[in-house]
């Protein structure tokens, strides 16, 4: 599967975690040698001719397992990439795709681009943050299911609004539809 920003998104990158890491919480480190996830990492570096061309699936499978890139996480990428932390901040920093904090179960992007906007995206969005109980954009509701965020277009113009809950792409969202929308979530 090919990710946001042409990254080879690994199959367990979809993002429906058991829910974030806390900030404070100890990294425990995701590759560990015989791991599930170090044997996906490998089968990743098998395909490619150089480490650091794993570098994006690489995030993708620390963001599955963690629910966001800490420092920490990036400071295992780097070591097992044989990159510098600072490159690999550079990249983590430069998509919006990773999560550099805990975000909820379910994150939230709605295009709020002008073709959306004059559509009554701003409305969605509004609507989405009272339902969630995120008090505001980009923050993450008290019970952990929710962050809302708005985004630049999602390529469905044609279908306002769109939006998406993780990996899942959802158009012509109404303020009727949201309620049932939410519910679907965990
Ligand atoms: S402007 Fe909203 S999807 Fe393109």
């Amino acid at each position: 599967m090919t990710g946001p920003g042409g990254s080879d998104m690994p199959a367990s990158a979809d993002l429906t975690t058991s829910g974030p890491q806390a900030h404070d919480a100890p990294y425990e480190p995701v590759f560990v040698p015989g791991s599930e996830r170090r044997a996906e990492l490998d089968v990743l570096l098998a395909r490619y001719p150089t480490k650091m061309a794993a570098l994006l699936p690489a995030l993708w499978i620390i963001q599955h397992e963690r629910g966001w890139v800490s420092d920490a996480g990036m400071a295992e990428v780097a070591e097992v990439l044989e990159l510098t932390p600072a490159y690999v901040k550079g990249v983590v920093t430069f998509y919006t795709m990773y999560h550099q904090h805990p975000v909820g179960r379910n994150f939230i992007q709605v295009c709020t681009t002008t073709p959306c906007n004059i559509c009554g995206a701003e409305d969605i969005v509004r609507a989405l943050l009272e339902q969630t109980g995120c008090a505001e954009l980009g923050a993450t509701s008290p019970d952990g299911r929710f962050t809302v965020v708005e985004s630049e277009c999602l390529g469905a113009c044609g279908f306002a609004t769109p939006l998406m809950i993780n990996e899942r792409f959802v158009e012509s969202v109404t303020l009727e539809k949201i309620p049932a929308l939410l519910a679907e979530c965990d």
